[in-house]
């Protein structure tokens, strides 16, 4: 091609290049000319940080103080969500649709989701709530154990399963906030929240909580580590809010402090923890959801938290001597970053707005808390999903798949105390099962399943009992199961066990077998069957130890089962030996409950402990 003519060809290529492309020259960056300047925020090829920064710059103050406000579903409607910006709705415990199953679910939080769209930004709204032991507020969703029989456990790769399952049935209804997991290092069994804990043990709270918010996490579902900080600690008759100890007070040095109660914390935020719940009770006399210094300094200073911290239910209504806009300003100049308002939304929208505006809250502490919120957000993809990336699902809601995973928790959680030989139980026996506590799944799963004190609505799943019959059946066994045909039988299994509850309404000072939140039937089941003069297998279904000082001799052999979910047959292959037993208390096991919390000369069992076959 003559000299000349290639000269022009160039230069009409390059020409067209700078026409089509926009971009002239020799250097390649990658200016992404699809979006103009002003919608950065809108185009996830930005890093989270930049889209941030572009939406913040375009809030205006009322938006930005709507992403500060978590409202309860029944309280607000997908249109104030619109006219009020709200950044987030959640479900307190026993707050479903009214179809509750996931395509109800999914319904709910997508026109929550739309009305969020509706505003000027159309920044999405983040749905939160409490999947403390699998996605236990939807009917039919698989209910692990709850966390002191994860404690017992004490395997991560099988937190990390949990966690899996979880998200996964999470994702199947659009959920992508968890108020999860509990990280209280627990010191009193008489605290209705025991067994919402792993351990008294710092170490096994920090590895099974950071396993899970890990796994959790990498669904792009937001982990909670709550109740910062030393919500376990409380102690006795310092209780608020009408309860024992619940969220008391505890009065500690701040190297313990440190040492016990704020290392699950360090090891959450090294996980990436995109949520921190504060606690309602108080350390050394001071509120936490007023303080200043473990929230700002200490958690987000020292630690170097970069998610946001909400606050617990109404948690902010206990600060001391302030009417609420007074301790919206302590709540949020303490470093709270989203109050959670079932009912008082709309006063703490108005109270910010009050706030900010009279100059008792910066503008730079509201930037940096939306900020948080919005990142979180990105990070989560909600922008481009709102209901989560169900991608991600790999077994569906209630499946098979999840059910074994429940199962194999199951197992691994139970801790056989005492056995003189009569555990295995061979499939061909005669077995006289009894107790209160042997045929209900509502037992079995205790609080927060379906409704915030559990019990009160069937979900599916399977009893003790039932999985005693399913196995026995299947080997030429016998399940009695009248008391008019016990005398026929080889050995007794009696299930006792616990009413269910959930925080202060479980404080219980009594912790006796016919006292407290111990189940009416306890003691008559074990006389009925200790009348029989066979062997008896005693399984306690409770979510603390309760003092068994007294009646371990008369028990051949006995089986702490925790509160193992929906899935009871896992108990039934574990006392005919298909599996041995493979857990050891997380917690000390008391000899009497007026020696609390345990002192050495009061240990029946230890920490650790756990039998084999
Ligand atoms: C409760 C609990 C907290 C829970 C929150 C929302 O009061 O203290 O653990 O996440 O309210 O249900």
């Amino acid at each position: 091609m003559k000299g000349y003519k290639r000269d022009i060809l160039s230069l009409l290529l390059c020409v067209f290049l700078v026409l089509t492309t926009g971009c002239g020259g020799s250097d390649k960056k990658t200016v992404n000319t699809s979006v103009e300047e002003n919608q950065i925020y809108k185009d996830n090829t930005y890093s989270t940080e930049d889209r941030v920064k572009d939406l913040l710059s375009k809030m205006n103050v009322d938006e930005k103080i709507g992403q500060m406000v978590q409202a309860e579903r029944v309280n607000i409607t997908p249109e104030e969500v619109r006219k009020y910006y709200i950044g987030s709705v959640f479900s307190g415990g026993g707050s479903t649709p009214k179809d509750n199953s996931p395509k109800g679910w999914i319904e709910m939080i997508k026109q929550y989701q739309q009305g969020a769209a509706n505003t000027r930004l159309g920044i999405p709204i983040i749905y939160g709530v409490d999947a403390v032991h699998g996605h236990n507020l939807v009917k039919d969703a698989v209910i692990f154990p709850h966390n002191i029989g994860l404690g017992a456990a004490n395997n991560t790769e099988l937190m990390k399963k949990i966690a899996s399952v979880t998200a996964e049935e999470m994702l199947a209804t659009g959920v992508t906030y968890n108020f999860a997991p509990c990280v209280a290092v627990t010191k009193d069994l008489r605290w209705g929240r025991y067994y919402e804990g792993y351990s008294e043990k710092v170490d096994i709270v920090k590895n099974l909580s950071s396993a899970y918010i890990n796994q959790l996490q990498t669904y792009n579902v937001a982990a909670t580590a709550k109740h910062y900080i030393a919500d376990g600690a409380t102690e006795w008759g310092t209780g608020d809010n009408g309860y024992k100890i619940d969220q008391g007070n505890v009065e500690i040095d701040e190297d313990k402090l440190f040492k016990e109660e704020l290392a699950p914390y360090d090891e959450a935020v090294k996980s990436g923890v995109k949520s921190i719940m504060v606690s309602f009770s108080s350390v050394n006399g001071i509120k936490n959801h007023s303080n200043k210094y473990l929230i700002t300094e200490v958690l987000k200073g020292k630690l170097g938290f970069k998610g946001f911290v909400i606050t617990d239910w109404e948690g902010i209504h206990q600060i001391p001597d302030a009417e609420f806009e007074e301790q919206v300003v302590i709540a949020v100049n303490a470093g709270i970053d989203m109050l959670m308002e079932p009912n008082k939304w709309k006063d703490a929208v108005s109270a910010l707005k009050k706030a900010v505006n009279n100059g008792k809250i910066t503008m730079e502490r509201i930037d940096d808390a939306v900020a948080r919120i919005l990142t979180v957000k990105f990070d989560l993809g909600l922008f481009e999903n709102g209901l989560g990336d169900e991608k991600l699902i790999r077994n569906g809601f209630g499946s098979k798949e999840h059910r074994e995973v429940a199962k194999e928790a199951v197992r691994e959680s139970l801790v056989l105390l005492k056995n003189d030989g009569v555990l295995p139980l061979k499939k061909s026996q005669k077995i006289y099962v009894t107790g209160p506590a042997a045929d209900s799944v509502g037992l079995q799963c205790g609080g927060w399943t379906i409704d915030w004190q559990g019990n009160m609505r069937q979900t599916s799943g399977t009893t003790i009992l039932k999985g005693f019959k399913n196995i026995a059946e299947k080997h030429g066994g016998t399940i009695i199961t009248d008391i008019e045909k016990a005398k026929d039988a080889d050995v007794a299994v009696v299930v006792i066990g616990e009413e269910s509850y959930a925080e202060g309404q479980g404080d219980d000072g009594s912790l006796g077998l016919d006292n407290g939140m111990a189940l009416k039937g306890n003691i008559e089941a074990l006389e009925e069957a200790k009348k029989l003069n066979k062997p008896i297998v005693t399984i306690m279904v409770s979510g603390r130890p309760r003092i068994v000082t007294e009646y371990l001799k008369d028990w051949n052999a006995f089986v702490e089962a925790w509160l193992p979910g929906t899935e009871g047959e896992a108990l039934a292959e574990v006392l005919y030996g298909d599996y041995n037993f493979k857990g050891t208390l997380p917690v000390t096991w008391p000899k009497n409950s007026h020696n609390l919390p345990i002192k050495e000369e009061n240990i029946l069992f230890p920490i650790g402990y756990g039998l084999k076959y």
